[in-house]
C-alpha cells in the first residue's frame, strides 16, 4: 500500500466525513511503527532498530507472557468507514491473505526481531486473525490495507505493522522490555542502602563449630554497647536475647513479625532491640549489630533477609556468627562495600563424639537422650513406643506454638521432672538451649520440596547434621560431653560420612524484589496477575555472580490464592508476604477470608475473629484435634502479623494476643498428654502409618533405595510390628501385613476404609473453602518457627 493511493480513496468519502477520518487514519498509521513500512525491502532498518533496543540481554522466557484478550470490534456508530472508502471485504479472501502472511518466513523473522519468538508469533497471529475475522467492522487502516492486498495494490507483508500493533496490545511486555530490565536490575545491591554506605562499618565474623561460643561473644559486645540490634533466624532466639538482655539490666525491645514489645511502660523505644532478621531496621543507627546464623544467607527462600541485614544495617560494628563456609562470600561482598572482615575463630567448648554403636532399640534409651525424627508421624510413633516402656518424653516439632516448645524444653531440662527423653524434629536444630547428652538420629532421610514443587526424600546435608548434632553436650547444660548416634546400626556409617564431609563454601547470597519494584512492573503491565508479575520479574532480573534471586513460590502461592479478591497492589503485596503454612487448609482459607473482609472494608474485630475460629475451643481429644488447634494458633499469628501492617483493619491485636496465650496453654496441655492423644487416635495412627508406607514406597522408587530400606526397618523398632520384615514384605501392603500379623481383622479394615473415606470427604470440604485459587499452586512448608 502507499499513501497516495490512500489519498485517492479518500476522495470518495463524503466531504463531511473526510476531516475526522483522515486525522484518525493518518495518526494511527504513524503511531504504530513510526514511518510506515512498505514491502520487505525496508525491513533491515526496522530490524536494526529493534535489535539494538534489546540491549543484548538474555532472551526472556516467553512462556511467562500471558496474552491479553482483545475483543473483536462490534458495529460502529459511524458505520463501516473502511467499506465506504473502499468496498466490503470478502472474508474468504481475507482468510487466505492472513494464512499467507502467517506462513511467510520473512514475517516470522521480522517478528522475531521485535521479540515475538515462534510461541508468541503463533499466539499473536491467532489473536490477530480472530480479531480481523470476527470484527463487525475493522479499523479503517486495516480495512484499506486488506482491500489493497486483495487487489494486489499492496503486498501481504504490508500487514506487518498492523499485526505488530495487535501483538503489542496482547503482549504489552513487548513495548517495555528495556524498562522492565532496568527495574529488575538487581546488580550492585550495596547501593540500595545509602545510609549504610555513608558510614564505614567494622565487620567481625565469629566462626566456629556449633557450641563454640560464637553467639555468646557477639552478645557480650551487644550488651556492652550503647545501642544494639540482634537479628536472629527464629522467634525463639529473638525472645531468648530479649530476655537475656533485660535480665542483664540492658533494656531491650522485641520485634518479630507478629510481636512488638517495648520494655518502656510509655512505649519509648529502647536502645537495644532483639528481632527476627526479616524485621531489622536498615535505617536506624546502632553501635553494635549481631547477625546470627549468617550461613542462612544461602537459604533459597529466606536468604534475602540476611543479605539485606549484612549490606544494609547502619551499625558501627557488625558481628556475624556462623559457619566458616560463609567467610569467603561475606569477605567478597564486603569487598564491594569497601569494608574489611575480621575473622575470629572458636573451638567447641565441650567435646562431642560419634558413637561406634547405634541405639538399636528404644529399650536402650538413657536420660538426656534426644531422638530426632523428620516427620510428625515418626514423632508420634516414637513417643508412643517410649510410653509403652513406661518412660516419659517431651515433644518438640516445628508447628508447635513457641510457648509450647519452651514448656516442653523446660520440662525436659528440669532435673526434677521425670521426663528425661526428648523426641523432636530438626526444629531444635537452631535456637533452643536443651540439656541433651546424646542425639539419636531416628532416620537420616528428610522430606523436602524440590524446585519443581515435588516431594523429595534425601539424606540430610552435612550442615544440617552438624547443627542437629551440635545440640548435644551444650556448654551451658549439665552434660559436659556430647554424643551422637543413629537408631539403626546400618545408618551409623552414613552418619559418620555425612558428618565428616567438608561443608561446601557458600557461593551466593539471596536477594528479593522490593514492593516498589513490583509496583513499577505492575505500572508497565497493568493487566498482569501478581503471581505472573513475579515470574516475569524473576525472569527479567539480572544479578551479579555472588547473588541469586530467592525462591518466591510461597509468595506466588498466596498471590494465586487471593488473586480474585479486589485489592490494591500494595495491599495485595503485603498479604502475600504474610508467612503462612501452606500445608494447613484452615490457614490458607483464613488468608483468603481476611483478604476478603479487607477488600469489603470491614474491620476484622475481636468478636468477628472469635466467631470465625469458633472460640472457645476445647482441649484436644486426639491428634487431629491437636493439629487443628495448632492451625488456629497459626491463624492468630496471621492476624497479629497483619495487624502490624494494617492497624485500622486488624484493630484488636492485644486481645488476640491474650486469646493466643490461652490457646497456647490448651495446646501445651494437649502436648503434655500427647501419648494419650496418640493412643486415642490409634485408628488414625494406622492410617498415618499407611501414609508412611506410601512414603517408603516413594523412597524405594528413588536412587536411595537401599538407604530407605534400612530406614524403614528402623521405624518399626521396639513396636509389636517390629518383627523382621520378610524379603518380600515391602511389596505387600501394610494392611495385608497387619492382617497377617493378627493386628487387623477384615472387619476392622472395612471400618478403617469407611472412616478414611469420610475423613477424605471432610478434608475435601475444607479445601473447597480455599476455592479453586488453591488449584495448581505449589505447596511448600513454612520454615520451622520462622517469621
Ligand atoms: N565464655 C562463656 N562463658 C559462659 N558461657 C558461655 C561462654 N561461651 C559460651 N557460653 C554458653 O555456651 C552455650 C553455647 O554457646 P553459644 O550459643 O554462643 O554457641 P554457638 O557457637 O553460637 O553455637 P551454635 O552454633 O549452636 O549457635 C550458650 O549457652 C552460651 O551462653
Ligand atoms: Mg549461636
Amino acid at each position: 500500500m502507499s499513501l497516495p493511493r490512500c489519498a485517492l480513496l479518500w476522495a470518495r468519502l463524503p466531504a463531511g466525513r473526510q476531516a475526522g477520518h483522515r486525522a484518525a487514519v493518518c495518526s494511527t498509521l504513524r503511531a504504530h511503527t513510526g514511518p510506515f513500512p512498505g514491502a520487505l525491502g525496508r525491513v533491515p532498518a526496522i530490524a536494526c532498530a529493534s535489535s539494538s533496543a534489546s540491549g543484548g540481554s538474555k532472551a526472556p522466557n516467553t512462556s511467562l507472557f500471558v496474552p491479553l484478550t482483545v475483543k473483536p470490534q462490534g458495529p460502529s456508530a459511524d458505520g463501516d468507514v473502511g467499506a465506504e472508502l473502499t468496498r466490503p471485504l470478502d472474508k474468504n479472501e481475507v482468510k487466505k491473505i492472513l494464512d499467507k502472511f502467517y506462513k511467510r518466513k520473512e514475517i516470522q523473522k521480522l517478528s522475531a526481531d521485535y521479540g515475538l519468538d515462534a510461541r508468541l508469533f503463533h499466539q499473536a497471529f491467532i489473536s490477530f486473525r480472530n480479531y480481523i475475522m470476527q470484527s463487525h467492522s475493522l479499523d479503517v487502516d486495516i480495512h484499506i490495507i486488506l482491500n489493497d492486498i486483495c487487489f494486489s495494490a499492496a503486498h501481504v507483508d504490508d500487514l506487518f505493522p498492523f499485526f505488530l500493533r495487535h501483538a503489542k496490545q496482547i503482549f504489552p511486555v513487548l513495548e517495555c522490555k528495556d524498562d522492565l530490565r532496568k527495574i529488575s536490575d538487581l546488580r550492585i545491591p550495596p547501593n540500595w542502602y545509602p545510609e549504610a554506605r555513608a558510614i564505614h562499618r567494622k565487620i567481625i565474623f565469629h566462626s566456629g563449630p556449633t557450641n563454640s561460643g560464637k553467639t555468646y561473644h557477639a552478645i557480650q559486645k551487644y550488651l556492652s554497647a550503647k545501642s544494639g540490634v540482634y537479628c536472629g533466624p527464629l522467634k525463639l532466639l529473638a525472645h531468648e536475647i530479649f530476655e537475656k538482655s533485660n535480665a542483664a539490666g540492658v533494656p531491650c525491645d522485641l520485634v518479630t513479625g507478629e510481636e512488638r514489645v517495648t520494655v518502656d511502660p510509655d512505649g519509648k523505644q529502647a536502645a537495644h532491640v532483639a528481632c527476627t532478621v526479616e524485621m531489622c531496621s536498615v535505617t536506624t543507627p546502632y553501635e553494635v549489630a549481631v547477625i546470627d546464623e549468617i550461613q542462612m544467607i544461602k537459604d533459597p527462600a529466606r536468604g534475602w533477609a540476611w543479605t539485606r541485614a549484612l549490606l544494609g544495617l547502619c551499625a558501627e560494628e557488625i558481628h556475624l556468627c556462623g559457619e566458616s563456609a560463609a567467610i569467603d562470600l561475606v569477605t567478597e561482598l564486603m569487598y564491594t562495600t569497601g569494608e574489611d572482615v575480621e575473622v575470629r575463630t572458636y573451638k567447641r567448648l565441650t567435646p562431642i563424639s560419634v558413637l561406634d554403636h547405634a541405639l538399636e532399640s528404644l529399650d536402650n534409651l538413657r536420660p538426656g537422650d534426644c531422638i530426632v525424627c523428620f516427620s510428625k508421624n515418626d514423632i508420634y510413633s516414637v513417643s508412643r513406643q517410649i510410653e509403652i516402656r513406661g518412660l516419659e518424653s517431651a515433644v518438640i516439632y516445628g508447628s508447635l506454638p513457641p510457648g509450647t516448645k519452651l514448656a516442653q524444653a523446660k520440662k525436659f531440662n528440669d532435673p526434677d521432672d521425670p521426663c528425661k527423653i526428648l523426641v523432636a524434629t530438626d526444629a531444635i536444630g537452631m535456637g533452643l538451649n536443651l540439656s541433651i547428652r546424646r542425639i539419636i538420629f531416628y532416620s537420616l532421610m528428610k522430606p523436602s520440596i524440590n524446585e519443581k514443587g515435588e516431594k523429595e526424600i534425601e539424606p540430610i546435608t552435612t550442615s544440617q547434621a552438624l547443627q542437629i548434632a551440635g545440640r548435644a553436650g551444650r556448654f551451658s547444660s549439665k552434660f559436659k560431653e556430647g554424643e551422637v548416634t543413629t537408631m539403626n546400626r546400618e545408618d551409623l556409617g552414613l552418619l559418620k560420612e555425612i558428618l565428616n564431609r567438608p561443608v561446601d563454601p557458600i557461593k551466593a547470597a539471596g536477594l528479593h524484589p522490593t514492593a516498589e519494584q513490583i509496583e513499577m512492573f505492575a505500572y508497565h503491565l497493568p493487566d498482569t496477575t501478581l503471581s505472573n508479575l513475579i515470574d516475569i520479574f524473576v525472569d527479567f532480573s539480572q544479578v551479579d555472580g555472588q547473588y541469586f534471586v530467592c525462591n518466591m513460590d510461597d509468595f506466588k502461592f498466596s498471590a494465586e490464592l487471593i488473586q480474585h479478591i479486589p485489592l490494591s497492589l500494595r495491599v495485595r503485596y503485603v498479604f502475600c508476604t504474610a508467612p503462612i503454612n501452606k500445608k494447613q487448609p484452615f490457614v490458607c482459607s483464613s488468608l483468603l477470608q481476611f483478604a476478603r473482609q479487607y477488600s469489603r472494608n470491614e474491620p476484622l474485630t475481636f468478636s468477628w475473629l472469635r466467631r470465625y475460629i469458633k472460640w472457645p475451643l476445647l482441649p484436644p481429644k486426639n491428634i487431629k484435634d491437636l493439629m487443628d488447634l495448632e492451625a488456629v494458633h497459626d491463624v492468630l499469628d496471621l492476624y497479629l502479623w497483619l495487624s502490624y501492617r494494617f492497624l485500622d483493619m486488624f484493630p484488636d491485636a492485644s486481645l488476640v494476643r491474650d486469646l493466643q496465650k490461652q490457646l497456647d496453654g490448651i495446646i501445651q496441655d494437649g502436648v503434655h498428654n500427647i501419648t494419650k492423644l496418640i493412643k486415642i487416635s490409634e485408628t488414625h495412627k494406622l492410617l498415618n502409618l499407611q501414609n508412611l508406607s506410601a512414603e517408603s514406597q516413594f523412597r524405594l522408587s528413588g536412587a536411595t533405595k537401599s538407604q530407605s530400606r534400612r530406614n524403614r526397618g528402623t521405624k518399626a523398632l521396639g513396636s509389636k510390628a517390629a518383627e523382621p520384615l520378610g524379603p518380600d514384605a515391602e511389596e505387600k501392603s501394610l494392611a495385608s501385613r497387619l492382617v497377617q500379623q493378627g493386628l487387623l481383622t477384615a472387619d476392622m479394615l472395612k471400618q478403617l476404609e469407611r472412616e478414611w473415606t469420610t475423613q477424605q470427604a471432610e478434608r475435601g470440604k475444607a479445601r473447597l473453602e480455599t476455592g479453586a485459587a488453591l488449584k495448581g499452586t505449589r505447596r511448600k512448608k513454612k520454615e520451622p518457627d520462622s517469621d
